[in-house]
């Protein structure tokens, strides 16, 4: 069935609780796995289901988190809660966001259980609509229960109702089938139950799990949607169980993109942000982490010991022990070992960025080699280019960036510098060391190092009776030559 065939009329995200244990300045559904805060999470699995309105409620850190809200989904509906506590005052604060005349099926979830996936909420929705439930309720069967809310039955299994762990007896804190927090409710009987919770419970707070025995009592359906993957309802509330969240969504997201044939070496030492998108026949070596929207093409080789951040990797391209930012790497273009690439370096096909290389707002053309022990900033360099060994643009005055342009096929020398703003011609070459401070035209050489000068017999005569001064006159006498001044030193 599709999706949308269900598509309930909402989905309200309680998001208002403190998560005192996270024991952080950040509020607890800010904090992150796989790439994205938890909340963003809890979203994304509601926009899964295309509910007409997605509604957020919130109290805790409210600027904060309202603020995030709107940047990953500018048209949530915000919903605050006032003093009174209880995910029943929630979600009927979530209801006066909406039209009092709403119908059809109101999800409610949580914004911190991140792992939930739109499927699992689809087959909520569509349990509850197909056998006209008035709430439909999302369990697990969990080996300690401790803490959650328990789901009773009758006789007959029918579900009567939720109790909360601290107003349970003995016997019922025995119940292993816990309350998700995840329901589907038809939207009147939802308004109209909520009306008559109350906060006469241990913990004086609206129990949205009031509403499963008031809906029975009033002649409507209650059913349970079983899941076998508690993941999918479990939450954080401390950063032991956000950890081994995001481990868990990791180990998910690797086996999805193994399932679509990217070979990962070691899974146990690979972490994929759930944004990436990989081609198949990408491998990833170990040590490697894949972070916010990174892209890569098939037959393209990353790691061991690499992280990309938000970068996109062509065909066939290789980067080894590297680090990449906001980036382009072209197909068949090859980066590192120990090369730092940060944000704006286009690196054109089959061209290379080689070891301990460090590059900024850079164009490459294709071809062109940057191999070994450099700097370029806000540079642009042409097609096959040949970069020597140890170049550096000095592309800052201590003011202002200045840009360097490099034609293509020029030859730059070991240790040239070039101080920006200045442009090489295409085919120019420059000399070892040179310092480049004036454009080089096309097909020009360029030394800036003053000539060599050479002093015969320097070492003998100024430096006598020294261990240099000893090799020296030594290498003239085995080769014949007479040591000239060395007649001195003795
Ligand atoms: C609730 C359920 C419990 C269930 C458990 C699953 C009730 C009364 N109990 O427990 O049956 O097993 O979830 O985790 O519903 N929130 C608000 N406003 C509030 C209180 C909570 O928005 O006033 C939000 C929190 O931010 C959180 C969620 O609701 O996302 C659950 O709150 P939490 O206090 O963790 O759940 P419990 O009430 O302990
Ligand atoms: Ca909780």
């Amino acid at each position: 069935m599709s999706v949308h065939a269900n598509a309930p009329a909402a989905v309200i995200v309680l998001a208002a609780g403190a998560g005192t244990r996270m024991k952080s300045a950040k509020p607890k559904i800010l904090h992150e796995i796989g790439g994205r805060s938890m909340v963003g999470h809890a979203l994304a699995a509601a926009e899964g289901i295309e509910p007409q309105k997605l509604v957020a409620v919130v109290r805790f850190e409210r600027e904060r988190v309202v603020e995030h809200l709107l940047q990953i989904k500018p048209d949530v509906v915000i919903a605050d809660q006032d003093e009174i506590p209880g995910t029943g005052r929630a979600v009927q604060q979530g209801l006066e966001q909406l039209d009092p005349e709403i119908e059809g099926t109101i999800v409610v979830t949580y914004g911190d259980v991140p792992l939930l996936t739109s499927g699992l909420l689809a087959e909520l929705v569509a349990t509850h609509d197909s056998d006209g439930n008035a709430v439909t309720v999302l369990t697990a069967l969990l080996d300690d229960a401790t803490g959650y809310g328990r789901i009773l039955r009758a006789e007959d299994g029918t579900v009567t109702g939720i109790r909360e762990h601290k107003d349970a007896s003995d016997d019922e804190r025995a119940i292993r089938e816990v309350n998700s927090g995840i329901y589907a409710f038809d939207a009147q009987v939802l308004r109209s139950a909520l009306a008559e919770v109350t906060t006469e419970n241990a913990q004086g707070e609206m129990y949205l799990t009031d509403v499963l025995g008031i809906a029975r009592s009033t002649g409507g359906r209650v059913a349970a949607v079983v899941t076998e993957d508690a993941w999918q309802v479990e939450g954080a509330n401390d950063r032991v169980q956000l950890a081994a969240l995001g481990k868990e969504m990791n180990r998910r997201i690797l086996e999805k993109w193994m399932r679509a044939g990217v070979s990962i070496i070691d899974p146990d030492s690979t972490w994929i942000d759930v944004e990436v998108a990989l081609s198949n026949d990408v491998t990833i070596k170990p040590g490697t982490q894949l972070h916010g929207t990174t892209a890569i093409g098939t037959d393209a080789v990353i790691g061991p010991d690499t992280t990309l951040t938000s970068t996109q990797v062509g065909q066939g391209a290789k980067i080894v022990r590297s680090d990449v930012t906001d980036s382009i790497i072209a197909e068949g273009a090859t980066v590192g070992p120990f090369a730092y690439l940060r944000a704006k370096t286009n690196l054109g096909p089959d061209a290379k960025i080689g070891a301990f290389y460090e590059t900024k707002n850079i164009v490459v053309g294709r071809g062109s080699k940057l191999s070994h022990l450099g700097y370029s900033g806000d540079t642009e360099i042409g097609e096959y280019t040949n970069i020597g060994c140890g170049n550096i643009t000095a592309n800052y005055d201590g003011v202002n960036k200045h840009r360097t342009v490099i034609g293509s096929h020029v030859r730059t020398a070991s240790n040239t510098v070039f101080v920006a703003p200045v442009t090489i011609g295409d085919g120019a070459y420059t000399g070892a060391g040179a310092v480049v401070r004036k454009n080089v035209p096309a097909g020009a050489l360029a030394l800036s190092v003053a000539p060599q000068r050479t002093t015969e017999g320097w070492t003998i005569s100024k430096r006598p009776g020294s261990a240099a001064a000893e090799a020296a006159f030594k290498s003239a006498l085995d080769s014949g030559v007479n040591p000239g001044s060395a007649d001195q030193v003795k």
